[in-house]
């Protein structure tokens, strides 16, 4: 499976934060945003990316991200003009995608929870083997700020609405999609919603009526955070200052992803570690070598 990222966006709901830094660079306690949903897609196995973001922000991803060969990974880039909506990502990668199976992550969104890797190894699988769609859903107190699933005890989606005003769950989408290689097409068949987008609501709602929507709840040993506006900036740095400090384990790190997975060696993490210095987080990934 490949993965996309979504990294453009005006960042309007941060500004005057984000009025000259692009809102995923902006740190989550002690990363940049990036990072996190980077994360994601390498706790789900995926190498091979592509990282859409905006005319002005896109070289500067490439000069912090590189072309992922120091994470043993293969980073692509691509343009998104304007912000068009999230489902524009996968028409913009359609090339990419080439018809095969595919997980889009928002940049703005952290996850974290006991078994992660495994409810993301499940999704995985279930695209691989059966096609369709599968999205992650989280319970949240004010669900009209969100997509909106309903689903039985199978996962199997009932609704999916975009920000509802009643809402008939608290079950929110979260920024993580995996699709099978018919995406592209769907995406480039539905029309801008009101406020302008292709919202990737839209292209749930195609899975759905072919009765090919699935999604997995994240029950209570999960932490999901959409870091979009001050409040949840702020929220999430602190949920994850306090699971690291409390731990001594990294949320998001993925220069240890990499290293546990064998996708880069004890010489590049120590060389990675060394170019970082001896701060916190150079400490931290030398500390992995003697583990
Ligand atoms: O966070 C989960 C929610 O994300 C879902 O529940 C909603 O169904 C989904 O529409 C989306 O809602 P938001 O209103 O939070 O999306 P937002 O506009 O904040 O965009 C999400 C990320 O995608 C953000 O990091 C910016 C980026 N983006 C957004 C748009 C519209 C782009 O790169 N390009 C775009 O065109």
């Amino acid at each position: 499976m490949k993965g996309i990222v979504l990294a453009g966006g005006n960042g309007t709901r941060l500004y005057p934060a984000t009025l000259a830094i692009n809102k995923h660079f902006l740190p989550v306690y002690n990363k940049p945003m990036i990072y996190y949903p980077l994360s994601v897609l390498m706790l789900s196995g995926i190498r091979e990316i592509l990282l859409i973001s905006t005319p002005r922000d896109t070289g500067s991803f490439k000069s912090v991200l590189g072309d992922g060969s120091r994470l043993g990974i293969k980073i692509d880039y691509a343009v998104q003009e304007r912000p068009g909506g999230l489902a524009e990502a996968l028409i913009i990668g359609e090339k990419f995608i080439n018809g095969g199976p595919v997980c889009m992550a928002l940049g703005d969104n952290i996850f974290f929870g006991h078994g992660l890797p495994n409810v993301l190894g499940k999704a995985v699988s279930s695209i691989e083997a059966e096609g369709g769609a599968h999205v992650l859903a989280a319970s949240v107190p004010d669900p009209e700020r969100f997509g909106i699933i309903e689903f039985d005890a199978q996962g199997k989606a009932l609704s999916v609405e975009e920000k509802p005003k009643k809402p008939k769950s608290n079950w929110a989408v979260t920024g993580l999609y995996f699709f099978d290689g018919q995406c592209s097409q769907i995406a480039k068949s539905i029309k801008p919603s009101a406020r302008g987008e292709l919202e990737i609501t839209t292209v749930n709602a195609h899975y759905l009526e072919q009765g090919k929507l699935k999604a997995s709840a994240l029950g209570r040993g999960f932490a999901w955070f959409d870091a979009g506006t001050h409040d949840s900036l702020i929220e999430a740095g602190e949920f994850i200052s306090v699971i690291e400090n409390r731990t001594g384990l990294m949320v998001g790190c993925v220069e240890e992803i990499a290293f546990r997975n064998g996708w880069i060696g004890p010489d590049a993490l120590a060389a990675i570690a060394n170019s970082i210095g001896l701060n916190g987080y150079g400490k931290y990934l030398l500390s992995l070598l003697k583990a």
